[in-house]
């Protein structure tokens, strides 16, 4: 019997473990290269966001999820950007992302 109960645990530590799964490929599929003569929102800036800033910033403030709220926040997000500030604890942002972005919003940050 005892035999029997450790099978069934070892078989549900599998199953558990092997629904984890927090990439932020697989959470945020979308993600293209960067081109830093491109400022399109949809196809380039808001993907690049979402992989490494929506980890965290789909539920802590400032939310950065969806254009209206990137434009609000765009100015301190540079700026943390560049700074290295964010994303917090992670690897800073290449130099191609912060052209990108910056190119964005010096066109007027449109919803392209
Ligand atoms: C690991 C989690 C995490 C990631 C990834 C992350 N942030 Fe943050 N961010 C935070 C936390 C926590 C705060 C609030 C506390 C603080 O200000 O340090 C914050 C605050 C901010 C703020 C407001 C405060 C300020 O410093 O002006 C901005 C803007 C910001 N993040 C932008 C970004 C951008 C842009 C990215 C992606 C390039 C990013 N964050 C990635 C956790 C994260």
């Amino acid at each position: 019997m005892k035999k029997y109960i450790l099978i069934f645990f070892v078989i549900i530590s599998f199953v558990v473990t092997s629904c984890y799964n927090d990439k932020k490929e697989t959470l945020f599929p979308s993600l293209v290269a960067c081109d830093s003569t491109q400022y399109l929102f949809k196809t380039y800036i808001l993907p690049m966001i979402n992989s490494n800033c929506n980890g965290c910033h789909n539920n802590q403030a400032p939310i950065l999820n969806s254009y209206v709220n990137i434009e609000i926040n765009a100015s301190s997000m540079y700026n943390d950007i560049v700074s290295g500030k964010m994303p917090q604890g992670g690897t800073p942002l290449d130099d191609c992302s912060k052209k990108m972005f910056k190119k964005w919003m010096d066109h007027g940050m449109p919803n392209n």
